[in-house]
């Protein structure tokens, strides 16, 4: 089994003026896959914390902070944490993302590597949340396999 952090990064979800949903969404599909979620945070758009928060959580799935508005740094956070990039799944999420909308390209969210752990960039919306982390789930778990040295066989999939 593996463990994750969910962490929801949005100005008004951290001051308790906005209700934290696409959080919410991805605790379900990660338990809905075997995943054990450690925590749940929401912290404000602000790139020194997503930095410090990232830096001390494992795995991690953030949501929100990846589009244009200016005070969306979260792509930029995980960027700074990163050991090695990870992008096959950020370009994977957008390909499919296209397939239904095309504000899919407005998505500014990155997936790396920090040492034994892996970060993904979620969409803000409850709805992309679940399109994208739906898709890449499977995926993701034979990833985490590998950078554990648990699998070390892609022919299956
Ligand atoms: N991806 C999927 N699968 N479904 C969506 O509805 N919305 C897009 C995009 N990715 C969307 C999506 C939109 S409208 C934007 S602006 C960007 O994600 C960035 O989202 P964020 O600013 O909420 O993080």
């Amino acid at each position: 089994m593996f463990t994750a952090y969910v962490i929801t990064i949005s100005d008004k979800g951290s001051v308790g003026e906005r209700v934290d949903t696409s959080g919410e969404v991805i605790v379900d599909i990660l338990k809905e896959n075997n995943y054990e979620v450690l925590d749940k945070i929401i912290i404000p758009d602000d790139q020194a914390t997503i930095e410090e928060k990232l830096k001390y959580a494992s795995d991690v799935l953030t949501t929100g902070g990846t589009g244009f508005s200016k005070r969306d740094v979260t792509p930029e956070a995980t960027l700074n944490v990163a050991t090695k990039n990870a992008f096959g799944i950020c370009d994977s999420i957008r390909q499919y993302s296209l397939t239904i909308t095309k504000r899919a390209m407005l998505s500014r969210a990155v997936s790396v590597i920090r040492n034994d752990s892996l970060i993904i960039n979620l969409p803000g919306s409850p709805k992309a949340v679940r399109e994208s982390l739906e898709y890449i789930i499977d995926s993701v778990e034979h990833g985490l396999q590998i950078l554990l040295g648990t699998a070390s066989e892609c022919a299956r999939k």
